[in-house]
């Protein structure tokens, strides 16, 4: 008998069929009798599966006692509540390094759509503004300094990309690390030597709202915020009063709190450039997620190791 597993978010096809041929697959996130699912299925559900952002309440896992494993598909994990995974031996996987160029593409994109104008200057080619007069003037990038919150695989890889264009790099994070970057230990003294100030750390509890009012008054006019992380990272709030009482020059924003939910006061934000989460969204890498999820779960039951258990799971905890 193939393993039962819970679906609790929409996947992709190139995803889903493979589970299914593979799994007994119970569409959680498309049931319309949720309670009427897991009354018939979770006494032999075995494995869950998910999407980066999604939130798995402790609530639900209570009612799969037969769980086993929660494979993600996304890097990031801040919806699994891990320490109660860590007390129920419940392993927790991800889909790491695959979507690392991607997601550093998009920071890359932000920083320049927002520093070069380009999104204004897309539209005033299409409305034929460029009949009638020349375009803006705008601020030249290199030189500049990029202040990354969060130095880790993807952080590293913006850094590259913008050392590459000959911006300065500083970083904060919990550590320094054996890099040819300036560490900032202090958030607020890293926006405030940055220019552009890009948010690159993982989710969850530990940086919900790092990036609040103080942070961007720190950043201030010369500054932009750019964030490809996890909405919950900043103070969305502060970030849109920020921007309308002209404390921070602009944003450029891959991630909301609520997504697809965005405040409404951005939208007719000339400073702001707002993209629909697609950090990691090309083919490629998005089958190659789809890939290492699928592996992850394969592995465990085939009683391999896993490919790409989370790190918090990975020693246990003195
Ligand atoms: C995906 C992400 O959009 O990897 C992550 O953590 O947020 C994105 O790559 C998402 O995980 C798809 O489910």
């Amino acid at each position: 008998m193939p393993p039962d597993i819970i679906v609790t978010a929409p996947l992709p096809p190139f995803l889903y069929d493979p589970l299914k041929a593979d799994y007994r697959c119970h569409d959680y996130y498309a049931a319309s009798d949720k309670p009427a699912l897991l009354a018939a299925h979770a006494a032999t559900i075995r494995g869950l599966v998910q999407g980066g952002g999604t939130l798995t309440p402790e609530s639900l896992l209570e009612q799969l006692p037969a769980l086993e494993i929660i494979s993600v598909f996304g890097v990031g994990y801040d919806g699994v509540p891990v320490d109660y995974c860590r007390r129920r031996g419940l392993k927790v996987t991800h889909t790491p390094d695959v979507l690392t160029d991607d997601v550093a593409d998009v920071a890359v994109a932000l920083i320049l759509m927002t520093g070069r104008g380009f999104v204004r200057a897309n539209r005033f080619v299409h409305a034929g503004e460029w009949q009638k007069r020349g375009a803006e003037l705008t601020t030249k990038l290199a030189g500049r300094t990029v202040g990354i919150l969060g130095l880790g695989r993807i952080g590293k890889a913006i850094a590259q990309r913008v050392s590459a264009m000959g911006m300065v790099v500083a970083y904060t994070g919990r550590k320094a690390q054996d890099v040819p970057y300036r560490f900032i230990p202090n958030l607020e003294a890293l926006a405030a030597a940055a220019d552009f100030l890009v948010v690159a750390c993982p989710g969850g509890p530990a940086t919900k709202n790092l990036v609040d009012a103080a942070v961007l008054a720190a950043l201030g006019k010369k500054g932009t915020l750019v964030n490809i992380a996890r909405g919950s990272i900043v103070d969305e709030p502060a970030l849109v009063t920020a921007l309308a009482d002209g404390t921070i020059k602009g944003a450029g924003l891959d991630v909301f709190a609520d997504e697809p939910n965005i405040p409404q006061p951005l939208f007719a934000m000339d400073n702001v450039v707002l993209l629909p989460h697609v950090g990691s969204a090309t083919r490629e890498t998005r089958q190659a997620m789809g890939d290492l999820c699928k592996a992850n779960l394969d592995a465990w039951f085939a009683g391999r190791p896993l490919p790409a258990l989370i790190p918090e799971l990975r020693v246990p905890p003195s």
